[in-house]
């Protein structure tokens, strides 16, 4: 199979941090190349500089055999090079329709724009009003929208960076359907995922980066995964379940009772819904994005309040959170956009660390010393790379962004924890860590409850576990009484036993 795109001897520099270090590596028509690499290992810099996102300081780049100088994404595109990001790059006020235009799909007119699309989704469904604005849409469905982009472009190298981290089982099972057969029509795909799993299942052939540098290219079945991840982060990471003792006898420490959230057209986001933490236990509430986890975090961070039936916290209604350092309340949110609800990202490290209601109080700020220790303290404790709290959150990689937001967050003592997908993007080092730590503080009695898109992070973290479908919830049932079967079912809005029908689940927007 023809060579796409050959990248040689690339190097990316930001200030001191060396992100590409002289990587080498070739993606050709007809293969599925998983990119691997721990946090901050230089994969999305690396591919970045193939879209024309970022300038290499050193090294060349040849599509289909000639060298060339990729400006600008746009550029990148018209030279057949697409790439779904990590963090889309979509502009969220406008339409999906705007969104697609600006993009470069169809010829300018409505009709034309409708074309591309419709050739597009035949073979990938998009599901989406296109008059939806963008930052309406759940990160999955942000991402589809990319991805649509970039096929209507004709793109003959397509790059995804964590595309499955927020796709049920059956929903990544369909995209790598439509991967393969991608590839079989002479395109090729790069896939940066932390999943090992999915590198046995997709990939033809597997790069790994470490501290950005190339360890290579190989077949996909050459290596086994346990040596994959020892090579990927340096050190052997356990596969374990951290499955505790269970709910004790005790009041609950977060509650809701009825809880029902609409948006402005009526529709109903979150119906009902009842559910109770107790202290030492992990409650996952898993399912499909865009099925009411937003408005179920938003209640529980005091964002929103609810339409009918209460929050709880220790038995009282929660406040706002504007009222909770007044009111002492200690809940600690782990949102699920950190580029835009977790941190200020022009903000340097150790101001993000004193960002929310559980931070020191503001004349900590004045102590500037002091705040400087205890942000090289939490940061060093959390394995944040770089660990300088001067850095800019912007500067910091997908995974290492994550893992500041969980060091403030999980630092303040919080009596109960609200966590939207905590590992998402988090290799799988990084990944285990993050588990431990949430079940020591299960452990030491806080109440948690982790809203997940993730089918195998809940199995392996929750006490009892509820799926939510289109704003309903089913269970919680024992995590040793649900098993994945009845789960993925119930995440597709099927009964017990049903099987799933093409295209369910996708883009199931809370009806
Ligand atoms: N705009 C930037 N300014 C400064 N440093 C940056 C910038 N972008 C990336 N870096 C640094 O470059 C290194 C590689 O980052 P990159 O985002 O490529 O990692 P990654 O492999 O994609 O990690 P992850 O799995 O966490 O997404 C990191 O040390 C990161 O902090
Ligand atoms: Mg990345």
């Amino acid at each position: 199979m023809p060579v796409l795109a050959r990248m040689s001897g690339i190097v990316k520099r930001f200030d001191d941090v060396v992100a590409n270090d002289g990587v080498t590596v070739e993606f050709s028509a007809g293969e599925i190349h998983v990119l691997l690499g721990e946090n901050g290992a230089g994969k999305t810099t690396l591919m970045n500089v193939l879209y024309g996102l970022s300038r290499p300081d050193e090294g060349n780049i040849e599509l289909g055999g000639r060298p060339a100088e990729i400006h600008g994404p746009l550029h990148a595109m018209r030279l057949g090079v697409g790439m779904v990001h990590q963090h889309p790059l979509l502009v969220g006020r406008l339409t999906v329709a705007e969104n697609l235009r600006l993009g470069g799909v169809g010829d300018g007119t409505a009709d034309g724009l409708r074309a591309a699309v419709a050739e597009v989704t035949r073979v990938i469904p998009l599901d989406i009003d296109p008059a939806r604005r963008v930052e309406d849409l759940p990160l999955s469905q942000r991402q589809r929208l990319e991805l649509v982009r970039c096929l209507a472009r004709g793109v003959r190298l397509l790059i995804l960076d964590e595309p499955t981290a927020v796709l049920t089982p059956a929903e990544v099972e369909r995209l790598f359907t439509e991967l393969r057969s991608l590839t079989t029509q002479g395109r090729g795909v790069v896939l940066i995922t932390h999943k090992l799993s999915e590198v046995a299942e997709v990939a033809q052939r597997v790069t790994v980066l470490r501290g950005g540098r190339s360890l290579g290219t190989t077949l996909a079945g050459e290596r086994s995964l346990a040596e994959l991840s020892d090579l990927m982060v340096g050190r052997q990471v356990p596969a374990v379940s951290h499955r505790g003792a269970g709910a004790v006898g005790t009041a609950p420490r977060l509650r809701l009772r009825g809880a029902r959230v609409g948006d402005e057209n009526g529709r109903c986001e979150l119906d009902d819904v009842t559910l109770e933490v107790h202290p030492g236990e992990i409650v996952c509430v898993v399912g499909v994005e865009g099925n009411g986890q937003r408005a179920l975090a938003d209640v529980c961070f005091g964002r929103r309040p609810v339409a009918a039936g209460s929050v709880e916290l220790d038995g009282a209604i929660l406040p706002p959170v504007g009222e909770w350092r007044r009111r002492g309340v200690r809940l600690g949110r782990v949102p699920e956009d950190r580029r835009h609800e977790g941190l200020v990202l022009d903000a340097p490290l150790w101001r993000n660390l004193l960002l929310g209601p559980m931070a020191p109080p503001s004349r900590f700020l004045l102590h500037r010393r002091r705040a400087l220790r205890r942000a090289r303290r939490l940061l060093t404790e959390y394995e944040v790379r770089p660990a300088d709290p001067h850095a800019l959150a912007a500067a910091l990689s997908g995974g290492n962004q994550q893992k500041v937001v969980l060091a403030r967050e999980l630092s303040g003592e919080p009596g109960a924890v609200v966590a939207v997908n905590p590992t998402r993007g988090l290799d799988v080092g990084a990944q285990h860590d993050v588990h431990l730590r949430l079940a020591r503080l299960r452990d030491d009695g806080v109440a948690l409850l982790v809203i997940s898109t993730d089918l195998d992070e809940t199995l392996a973290l929750a006490d009892r576990i509820a799926v939510l479908y289109r704003g309903r919830l089913a269970g919680p049932y024992p995590a040793d009484e649900a098993g994945r079967d009845l789960l993925g079912r119930l995440m597709a809005g099927l009964g017990p036993g049903e099987s799933e029908p093409p295209g369910a689940g996708v883009s199931a927007v809370a009806a």
